[in-house]
């Protein structure tokens, strides 16, 4: 087991992290020991549900299934996780308990940060990409017709429960899409600010065989590496006011492919990936990192043999980066690597990017 810790202390609260493979009926204890008496609503992925039963051993009414997929992350299906919440009677000192992937951990979180403005939370994530990235930072949100996660909140857990034994039945896309997470921070790591070196690049380079054959031992110390230097950044500044930016490293592209592709063809991190690339491809090309480190990021990224996503045409994706949230008046934000692990932000208009790719 490992146990990791985020402090935040404008949110004046304390969220411990357990990493383990114990089996996934230990849960119940596991949450019954931080619930107490207090009654809790869970809200689950309906094929977290179909695959795993009732792990938590709650009564139905107090099991919200959560249909699949990313178009159930809306304000209606929020709407109704709230109004089970007050048929139950739920109070500020019960909780809301999220088992699932992204869309399960965003959408219970934003519903716990706005219940009676504010009700306990405890993480449960289920996917890869939720382990190492959204169940950890308290972003929560939901999408609109406008785009994605435009609605939402800083919402700290009180717990986040990763059981490395709940990525055995990922299918090996969704796998390779928390992979796509997981190669960023490689290549962030030196700015995240983290007392310890873990030398991700190289750890991903040398424990590919073990990574994607999904050993619980190197995933469980994977998850804690990636988390780390998710709490290192989030500790100094948990609203995106400055270095939590560098998260979005190889996103400006990402969120662009995903749009232009109605999120329909690409999972996010395959297009994280294909951001990545682009990141590279930039940096080099405007001579901010030598041609040896590209090679290095190509190398890794081959490793994992993740679904390669065709080159496209600056000019239409130009458009829809300036649609990203992220973008600010002026310029598009880039994240790009100016050194080993490490990247810099830049914000620039459209010619300054074009005259590299025309
Ligand atoms: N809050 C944040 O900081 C943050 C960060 C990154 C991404 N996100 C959000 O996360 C979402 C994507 O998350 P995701 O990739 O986990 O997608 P997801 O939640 O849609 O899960 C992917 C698929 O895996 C299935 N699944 C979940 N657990 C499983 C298991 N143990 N075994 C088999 N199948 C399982 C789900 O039912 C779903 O079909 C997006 O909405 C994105 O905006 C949030």
């Amino acid at each position: 087991m490992q146990s990791l810790n985020v402090k935040i202390p404008a949110a004046e609260k304390n969220c411990p992290i357990i990493i383990d493979n114990n089996d996934i009926p230990a849960l119940y204890g596991e949450v019954v020991d931080i619930t107490g008496k207090n009654n809790c609503l869970a809200v689950i992925s309906e094929k977290v549900f179909k695959l795993y039963g009732n792990f938590l051993n709650l009564p139905k009414e107090r099991i919200f299934i959560l249909k699949d997929g990313e178009k159930e992350k809306n304000l209606k299906t929020c709407q109704k996780i709230l109004e089970r919440a007050l048929k139950l009677n739920l109070t500020r000192k019960d909780y809301i308990i999220a088992a699932g992937g992204g869309v399960c951990g965003d959408i219970a979180g934003f519903a716990a940060s706005v219940y009676m403005r504010g009700i306990h939370l405890i993480q449960i994530p289920t996917t890869l990409l939720a382990c190492v990235d959204s169940s950890v930072g308290g972003k929560t949100g939901v999408d609109t017709k406008w785009g994605k996660n435009l609605i939402g909140s800083f919402y700290q857990p009180d717990c986040v429960l990763i059981n490395t034994n709940f990525l055995k039945t990922l299918d090996d896309r969704q796998f390779k899409t928390g992979l796509g997470e997981v190669v960023k921070y490689a290549f962030i790591e030196k700015s995240c600010g983290c007392s310890e070196d873990f030398g991700l690049i190289n750890y991903l380079s040398l424990n590919s065989g073990k990574i994607l054959s999904r050993s619980s031992k190197t995933l469980e110390e994977l998850i804690k590496i990636c988390i780390s230097l998710k709490i290192s950044v989030v500790e100094k500044d948990e609203k995106e006011g400055n270095l939590r930016k560098i998260l979005n490293f190889g996103h400006t592209c990402a969120h662009a492919i995903e749009k232009l592709t109605n999120y329909r063809k690409y999972t996010h991190g395959e297009a994280v990936v294909k951001g990545i690339e682009f990141a590279f491809d930039f940096a080099y090309k405007r001579g901010d990192i030598l041609e040896s480190y590209k090679f290095v990021a190509e190398d890794l990224i081959k490793k994992y043999n993740f679904k390669k996503i065709p080159d496209f045409d600056i000019k239409k994706v130009l458009p829809a980066m300036k649609l990203d949230k992220k973008a600010e008046s002026g310029g598009i934000v880039f994240i790009l690597p100016s050194d080993c692990a490490s990247v810099k932000e830049y914000k620039m208009v459209d010619n300054e990017i074009l005259k590299y790719f025309c």
